[in-house]
């Protein structure tokens, strides 16, 4: 089954001369429960794309179904709703917010949606990332891994429909970033979680499912 589906999907900036085409019809289905990594050189429309398929942007031309949800029909309102309930996302820069604790942090999407977290399922998601001796300490007390931990629990709390990351080992060391790709590859396993991963990382790339590569503003088979 398709989680996303993606219709020849345009978006440019600009006009006439210096016009970019950074989306020039790109056709994408991803499958439910899988992990896929998006390469390709920078400036080539990875970011653009994310940021399409979690409805943060919108596109010029082509659709986007998330889940069954086509955003194409969404108004500004119903698209934050479809973010805060259907879309994880995770940062290079990790997106913590600094006067906030790690557990505030976690619950920070839920309590924007006015609820609070299952608490067996939050037991179980500060265990599996290794955060349960941090809950009380602030993003700024944690190694870059473990505000990365962090946001992948952010991510992972609401049940997302899907997660995007864009380039989350981006700002890690190579040990870290191994770390990070393996939880991030684990949540997929153990909560039939979908991944979609912007990396530059070939290494890492190759720990997906699946890889497509974008040149242009198009996907390269
Ligand atoms: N808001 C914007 N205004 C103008 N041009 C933009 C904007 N956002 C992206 N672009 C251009 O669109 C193209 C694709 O950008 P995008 O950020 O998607 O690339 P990317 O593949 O994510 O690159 P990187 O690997 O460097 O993150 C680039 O040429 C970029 O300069
Ligand atoms: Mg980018």
């Amino acid at each position: 089954m398709n989680i996303v589906t993606v219709k020849n999907l345009k978006k440019y900036y600009g006009k006439g001369e210096s016009q970019v085409k950074a989306l020039n019809g790109i056709d994408l289905q991803v499958e439910k429960g899988k992990f896929t990594a998006i390469i390709g050189a920078s400036g080539s429309g990875k970011t653009t794309l994310l940021n399409m398929i979690g409805g943060l942007d919108l596109p010029d031309e082509g659709e986007v179904v998330v889940d069954g949800v086509s955003l194409s029909g969404l108004k500004e309102r119903e698209l934050a709703v479809f973010r805060r309930s259907k879309v994880g996302f995770v940062y290079q820069n990790f997106n913590l917010i600094p006067s906030l604790t790690v557990r505030e942090n976690i619950q920070f999407p839920l309590s924007l949606a006015g609820t609070t977290p299952d608490p067996v399922f939050f037991q179980e998601i500060i265990s599996f990332l290794r955060l349960g001796e941090r809950l009380e300490a602030y993003p700024g007390e944690l190694s870059g891994g473990g505000q990365q931990r962090v946001a992948i629990a952010r991510a992972l709390i609401a049940k997302p429909s899907i997660i995007l990351a864009d380039e989350p080992t981006g700002n890690l060391d190579s040990k870290s970033g191994q770390n990070v790709l393996g939880l991030l590859k684990m949540s997929v396993e153990t909560y039939h979680q979908t991944l979609i991963m912007i990396t530059h990382n070939l290494e890492l790339a190759q720990m997906a499912d699946r890889v497509v590569r974008i040149e242009d503003g198009r996907i390269c088979q």
